[in-house]
């Protein structure tokens, strides 16, 4: 999908599709609608009048022009409540539109920037919002599907503006919109991929040609070096798998002054089977997105590259798979992570944590800080915060306040939930330092209790996107399968950051 803003007037412009926007409660048109709706005979108008058009949100009317415009066709969409219109409800409204005029056959479309003067952010964030929304939107995960697509995407969007002064504003709005959305669909790509193509290796590759294009640095760690790094709880999980496990680290110095790198941790899990713990068939299905936390760190540390933000940051995924066999881990093992401590293995299913626990010794060792680790990490905090809030556990919190509010202006939402010492005991074991189950109740908090062992006194803030990383249904940005969840909140904190 290719944009350009332009100099014009919606009215003027030849293309299959224009986009205005009415507020809901909104008695008539005005701005652009309403130019549009003179030219049309107060169609718009009347379809108000008449109830059937209330301008909320996602609500989208098309409207055929029969020549009296040069665009073939109107889009009205709808962009709720005044009060309540955000960059979050504009990108949600394009992604709407755009999967709409796919329907009508629309190659090019043209639209101003909506809601102009509501919501209070600059014409450099509505573009990039609206480039959002239609990149995000329009996704389609079709890649093993022979048969060719019948309905084609729109093409070519064009932002027109009357005032020349906000031109260059919008322009670099729609090259960073771009960076960002195309960094969630890389996301979203890596974790629809099923676990037979993305393997641990598959991983590795990607994150190199990534590397290669972005001037990133990459190491990548085999068994055989994982073994010289005594990463016992990670080699544990990848003993029953014949893939091999791969230890991906990429590096991004955008400011070599600065002394900080911030560190991100991202749970790579290309299948979960749950091993000799076996999980059950309805909850496998989706785990071949097990490694959407390692997606997620290494989509966020492209785009940051990018962007070119004044900041360092290195990502970090462990990645392998969990199946049982003959070499599988069992219940009752005792593994020694990298940090020296050890792990009973209660149950094989609780993998993450292990392979977490020697990512984030390792993100220690190398002296990063703050560290973020993202993971699908436990069902109990999907059952907890439903498929929208992530978790956010954290032992600094100031820095979860400073990622809360990034997840709030990407539009992806997090929900904190404590840590307390009290629940340290239930991870408690008899016979080694810690155990990688604490049991049902509170499943979320004791594995993030876990993993705050292995960042000693690091500020860390752990995402358990268990809920949110896969949609069951299709509705604004967000497209049935893989979210890419996480993505343009990494690299909102990273840009915040940035310009400190
Ligand atoms: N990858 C799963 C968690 C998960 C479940 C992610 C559903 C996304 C959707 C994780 O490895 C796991 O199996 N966790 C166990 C932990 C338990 C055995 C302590 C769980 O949540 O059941
Ligand atoms: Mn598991
Ligand atoms: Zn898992």
């Amino acid at each position: 999908m290719k944009f350009n803003a332009k100099l014009g007037e919606i009215t003027l412009i030849k293309c299959d599709a224009i986009v205005v926007n009415i507020f809901e409660g909104a008695d008539k048109p005005g701005g652009a609608a309403l130019a549009v709706d003179n030219a049309l005979g107060g169609v718009i108008g009347d379809l108000i009048k008449s109830g059937e058009l209330k301008g909320k949100l996602n609500e989208i009317h098309v409207i055929h022009t029969l020549g009296k415009l040069p665009a073939r066709l109107v889009a009205v969409a709808g962009l709720g409540k005044k009060q309540e219109f955000n960059q979050a409800k504009l990108r949600d409204m394009l992604a709407e539109v755009v999967r709409t005029l796919r329907k009508h056959n629309c190659k090019t479309a043209a639209t101003i920037l909506p809601g102009s003067g509501a919501g209070g952010f600059t014409p450099e964030d509505s573009s990039m919002a609206i480039v959002e929304g239609c990149i995000l939107g329009a996704y389609r995960y079709n890649k093993h599907i022979t048969k060719s697509e019948d309905e084609h995407d729109v093409e070519q969007v064009i932002f027109l503006e009357k005032d020349a002064s906000k031109l260059n504003t919008i322009k670099s709005g729609l090259v960073k919109g771009r960076i960002v959305a195309e960094a969630a669909l890389l996301a979203r790509d890596m974790v629809n991929e099923p676990a037979n193509h993305m393997t641990p290796a598959h991983m590795a590759k990607i994150a190199g040609e990534i590397a290669g294009r972005n001037g990133l640095g990459i190491v990548v760690m085999d068994r055989e070096q994982m073994e010289k790094e005594k990463m016992g709880a990670l080699l544990g999980v990848a003993q029953g798998t014949s893939q091999p496990p791969k230890f991906i680290v990429l590096s991004y110095t955008g400011d070599a002054a600065k002394k900080d790198t911030i560190g991100f941790v991202g749970k790579g899990l290309t299948f979960d089977s749950g091993g000799i713990s076996l999980k059950p068939q309805e909850f496998m299905s989706d785990m071949k997105g097990d490694m959407a936390g390692g997606a997620v760190v290494i989509a966020a540390i492209s785009a940051i590259a990018k962007l070119k933000l004044k900041i360092n940051v290195t990502a970090v995924i462990p990645a392998t798979e969990n199946l049982p066999g003959g070499r599988a881990l069992k219940p009752g093992d005792v593994l020694k992570a990298s940090n020296g401590k050890t792990i009973e293995v209660v149950n094989t299913d609780a993998e993450g944590r292990l392979i977490l626990a020697d990512a984030l010794a390792y993100a220690v060792k190398q002296g990063l800080s703050p560290i973020i680790d993202l993971a699908t990490l436990t069902g109990a905090c999907h059952v907890a915060l439903g498929d929208i809030y992530a978790g956010v556990f954290t032992n600094n919190q100031a820095l979860a306040d400073k990622l809360i509010r990034a997840a709030g202006e990407a539009g992806e939402h997090l929900w904190q939930l404590p840590l307390p010492d009290e629940y340290k005991e239930l991870n408690k074991s008899d016979v080694a330092d810690i155990k990688n189950s604490g049991g049902r109740y509170g499943g979320a908090i004791t594995a993030a209790l876990f993993l705050r062992e292995f960042v000693s006194e690091i500020p860390w803030v752990h995402v358990d996107i268990a809920g949110p990383f896969m949609t069951e249904k299709t509705q604004g940005v967000l497209v049935k399968g893989a979210t890419g969840f996480g993505v343009r909140t990494l690299i909102k904190l990273a840009s915040d950051l940035s310009n400190k």
